[in-house]
């Protein structure tokens, strides 16, 4: 499969309903790519999301243009010597055709009226969108917008929560490569290799695929370091292998997705144990997922599962509410259940909590909640990460500063049993229906039988 390009007709779309929403001009800018080490050799250039919303293409140092009577995309004419190196490349007009849009070249564009605009991530690209607008945005981060600035971030925000059809194309094509990348991975996975060769087998199926990876991956034995980018340690056999692997389309829609799976093929007691342990918190949190729950509920519900799961293992003795309310689960399952999912990985998180949190709500400060990203009323159309996991941290478990009377309720006794484990996610994409949920990414393997299977090939 090698993901089509966009629709003109749902692009144009997307313009003229901002244009209404939002009256004044709105700039926003692609970006350029960031030189690796000298300027001719770069990293791969991907641009910003808020102008592949509207613009569908990737195109390196161009700018949009929205008004309510029309939009205007401004781009660099081709270079006729940079054809020797690149080959040739659309002329404004070939490109005019091709987006459904008037283009103008770049040196033409002149903002006579106050403009709006979002912050870039590139410094180099925000410096310019600056001089454009006649304003200092480099310093500006979601939370900091003020002015026809945060209009436009709410109106973009309005729009970019509910996935349209088009938008919904893209996740379900990013899903599919998502899954042959997982099952490569599984059937890759076997003790004596290091993690960078199912890393290798898992990227293959992207590439092939005109995709790239949507993040960097997580393929680590070390599956309680959660955010483990590195890969170069030898999987052994009655390891777990914990894989956090998204594919991103050309039109660069994402995809995020986790399974943990046994190196030689079949998991320990324990490790099947805790496995359902997190299945059975993954499931009940998918099945709060409808429209007007709201997402730290789906958290809690999680949360509380995971609790129940740990109880029946022994690992904690007590009530579970009254665990819960004393931040039990929090101590094994640290992070938020998870996050909006889009253009982004965590969609629009450049905007700060101003996407992720209604107006009116802010983060806790309680340990539990604190790393939750998304505070919303979920609502047709959004679609949602449900992640969550069972780990064990030194960090946290060696710490009484952490544990705290906690300690009173852990059998450390289970906890040595159950030390095969160290770190188990189990992430799914899930679109808000009109009357519940449909899981993007519900033929990847994921059953503990199901898994295993993979595994062996
Ligand atoms: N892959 C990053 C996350 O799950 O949020
Ligand atoms: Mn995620
Ligand atoms: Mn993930």
């Amino acid at each position: 499969m090698w993901p089509e390009s966009i629709p003109q007709a749902a692009l144009a779309e997307r313009r003229a309903r901002l244009a209404k929403k939002f009256g004044g001009p709105a700039l926003f800018m692609s970006g350029l790519a960031r030189p690796r080490n000298y300027a001719a050799n770069r990293f791969p250039f991907r641009a910003e999301s808020h102008f592949l919303y509207f613009v569908g293409r990737p195109l390196e140092g161009a700018a949009l243009v929205v008004r309510p009577d029309g939009s205007l995309l401004y781009a660099e004419p081709p270079d006729p010597e940079e054809a020797l190196w690149t080959g040739p490349q659309p002329t404004l007009e070939e490109l005019s055709r091709e987006l459904g849009l008037e283009v103008r070249p770049m040196a033409e564009l002149r903002l006579d009226e106050p403009t709006a605009t979002l912050p870039s991530a590139d410094v180099e690209t925000a410096f310019v969108q600056s001089e454009l607008v006649g304003r200092d945005i480099i310093a500006a981060s979601g939370p900091e917008l003020d002015g026809i600035d945060r209009a436009l971030a709410d109106a973009v925000i309005e729009l970019r929560l509910i996935h349209d059809a088009a938008a919904l194309v893209e996740m379900r094509a990013a899903a599919a490569v998502t899954e042959r990348a997982h099952r490569a991975g599984m059937r890759a996975t076997r003790p004596g290799l290091r993690e960078a060769a199912v890393v290798a087998a898992m990227d293959a199926e992207i590439v092939a695929a005109g995709c790239v990876h949507a993040y960097l991956p997580i393929v680590t034995r070390e599956g309680e370091v959660l955010h483990d980018e590195r890969h170069h340690r030898t999987l052994v056999t009655g390891d777990l292998l914990l894989a956090d692997v998204g594919a991103e389309t050309p039109g660069g829609w994402a995809s995020d997705v986790t399974r943990t799976w046994p190196v030689n093929g079949k998991y320990s007691g324990s490790q099947r144990a805790l496995y359902e342990v997190v299945l059975a918190a993954q499931r009940a949190a998918i099945a709060a997922v409808r429209p007007a729950a709201r997402y730290r509920d789906v958290h809690r519900i999680a949360g509380k599962e995971l609790l129940a799961g740990l109880v029946a293992l022994g690992l904690f003795k007590g009530d579970v509410e009254e665990l819960y309310a004393r931040g039990a689960a929090a101590l094994f399952f640290p992070h938020g259940i998870g996050h909006l999912l889009g253009l982004d990985v965590h969609d629009m998180e450049d905007l700060g909590d101003r996407a992720g949190y209604a107006p009116g709500r802010e983060r806790s400060r309680n340990f539990g909640d604190r790393y939750l990203r998304l505070d919303r009323d979920l609502a047709a159309g959004m679609v949602v990460t449900i992640e969550p996991g069972y780990y064990r941290i030194p960090y946290l478990l060696e710490r009484p500063e952490e544990v705290g009377e906690l300690e009173a309720s852990l059998d450390r006794k289970v906890l040595a049993e159950l030390a095969d484990v160290r770190g188990i996610r189990i992430e799914d994409d899930v679109l808000v229906t009109a009357t519940g949920a449909e899981v993007l990414t519900a033929s990847i393997p994921k059953t503990p039988d199901d898994v295993e299977a993979a595994v062996r090939g």
